[in-house]
């Protein structure tokens, strides 16, 4: 068959603590032409750790490519239009590897882990209460969330980190830099880098600098020779050395919930995404400046898209447990067989009849910032069901938005207007509805949810020597929204969002 004629292509690889995915663009039109997803398994071998597998996350990503390549020779693309690949990623989580094997030293150590906490207490006695030079350096709360307390626990507790360390072989890295380092090449000749949106999420990084920090790294005893060179979003890293697409370059890296920022081309100051994804991140765009939140925000850094490029900073709600509570609700209570079947669970009922759930499975993270509370399911009755279950895990997620869209509009004093969402859980129709009627502004959702590799897909098509996308907002023009407009009066809204906060306030002080 006669093969479709296309303008250039890009790539993007998606790799969420959920799943990978590989989804191919065309670069004009920002159709999405194809994608393949793999989930991804998650371990946990102790109370509060949460590990995975990096040979398995990597395998993952070669898997996507080859299969949505495979797709597109189904579609009569012809895959050598992939000009190049972005790559967005899950943040913080946390992997070293032996730089002459290319073999990790220890699982990943992922971003909801807890194992740091007493690290976390120990560290906390030794900032100053006058000089939070964590805080003003890096923009975030010393927290079990970031890398540099994970990585402290395997400097601590891996002999085989330990010894690669003092042999000059261990390399650190977030997965963007263990995904580019082994996709570039590994062992022979792979790129050491990171950019600066994922270093932002170390507790190394210095966001004002834009450079590692001394000071942090001496805090936190790290040493600096095992840490990635800092890059921009979107530049050429490096070229794939093997595969379908080999040859091609990787020239954008962003962490997911920048790379979201981008997809939804919030490039102005003061625009904002929520994106569901295991967890639930908004982030706002602030501009060229670094904002400090006064309501439990994190400050970091948007993007910078090229080298002779600004950088832009944001406001960032995180909320540990968004998608993950479905996935306990499969896994765990084994009351849903497939993640979209909550919905149907949900749909039965249409309240949760008074049963409140709170999923602080990681403790709470924005604007609580509590490693104290645990995960809490109250006000049952002999008359609650699985069904009630259902919805009050889907309401939690739409309650635990409006805590961090109510810190944002606290901290920004413009209140936002509406909210652009993403993500894989937008698809769900009843959660999208929910969140209109707790936050009580419109929620406006992009046809197209995979704005985050999107976004990825955007910064290695518009970098230097690549060329293949222009980051005009017009670009998107095309683009369909759906709209969800709040159903239920704001009275309504307001008791059940006080009563989620009763139900919040119990989940606190379960661990001491
Ligand atoms: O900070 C963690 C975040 O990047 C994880 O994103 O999409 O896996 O929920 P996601």
């Amino acid at each position: 068959a006669k093969k479709a004629v296309l303008g250039p292509l890009v790539g993007a690889v998606d790799q969420g603590t959920s799943s990978t995915r590989f989804l191919v663009f065309n670069s004009k039109t920002a159709e999405l032409l194809s994608h393949h997803q793999v989930e991804i398994k998650q371990e946990f071998p102790r109370e509060g750790w949460v590990e995975q597998d990096p040979k398995e996350i990597l395998q993952s990503v070669y898997e996507c490519i080859e299969k949505t390549c495979e797709k597109l020779g189904q579609l009569n693309i012809d895959i050598s239009n992939i000009k190049a690949i972005g790559v967005s990623n899950q943040r913080e989580t946390t992997v070293v590897w032996d730089k002459l094997t290319g073999e990790p030293l220890y699982n990943a150590v992922v971003w909801l882990d807890l194992r740091t906490q007493s690290t976390v207490e120990s560290l906390s006695k030794r900032i100053p209460g006058n000089n939070n030079f964590v805080k003003s350096k890096t923009g975030l709360p010393l927290s079990t969330y970031f890398s540099a307390v994970k990585l402290r626990w395997l400097l601590d507790n891996v002999r085989k980190v330990q010894k690669a360390v003092e042999e000059d072989r261990a390399l650190f890295g977030t997965i963007d830099s263990w995904l580019i380092w082994s996709l570039t090449g590994g062992a022979s000749g792979g790129v050491h880098c990171t950019d600066v949106t994922n270093a932002s999420r170390t507790m190394l990084f210095n966001i004002h600098s834009l450079e590692w920090d001394k000071e942090l790294c001496e805090f936190f005893e790290i040493p600096m020779k095992i840490l990635p060179n800092v890059r921009s979003s979107s530049e050429i890293y490096g070229l794939m050395k093997a595969g379908a697409l080999e040859g091609v370059p990787i020239s954008g890296c962003l962490g997911d919930q920048s790379a979201a920022l981008v997809g939804q081309m919030c490039f102005q100051d003061g625009q904002a995404k929520n994106t569901y994804g295991t967890g639930c991140f908004l982030l706002c765009n602030t501009g060229r400046k670094c904002v400090f939140s006064e309501h439990g925000l994190l400050t970091t850094v948007a993007y910078k898209l090229g080298r002779d490029k600004p950088v832009y900073y944001a406001l960032e709600g995180s909320v540990a447990i968004a998608g993950a509570v479905i996935r306990w609700l499969r896994d765990n209570l084994g009351i849903i067989k497939s993640s979209e079947e909550i919905e149907k669970l949900a749909k039965e009922v249409g309240t949760s009849y008074g049963c409140y759930f709170v999923p602080a499975f990681s403790g709470l993270y924005a604007p609580y910032w509590e490693p104290s509370a645990r995960g809490i399911i109250c006000g049952l009755t002999q008359f609650t069901n699985k069904c009630h279950i259902a919805f009050a895990a889907l309401e939690a997620v739409c309650f635990q938005t409006r805590e961090i869209l109510d810190a944002m509009n606290r901290d920004c004093g413009i209140p936002l207007s509406h909210l652009q969402v993403d993500g894989g859980m937008t698809n769900n129709k009843i959660l999208m509805q929910l969140q209109a009627d707790i936050l009580y502004i419109p929620v406006v959702k992009p046809s197209m949810p995979e704005t985050t590799a999107l976004g990825a897909a955007m910064a290695a098509g518009a970098a230097e020597g690549v060329g293949v996308w222009s980051l005009e907002p017009e670009d998107l023009s095309a683009v369909t929204m759906e709209r969800f407009e709040p159903q239920i009066n704001a009275e309504e809204s307001e008791i059940r969002y006080s009563t989620w906060k009763k139900a919040v306030m119990k989940s606190m002080g379960w661990v001491t």
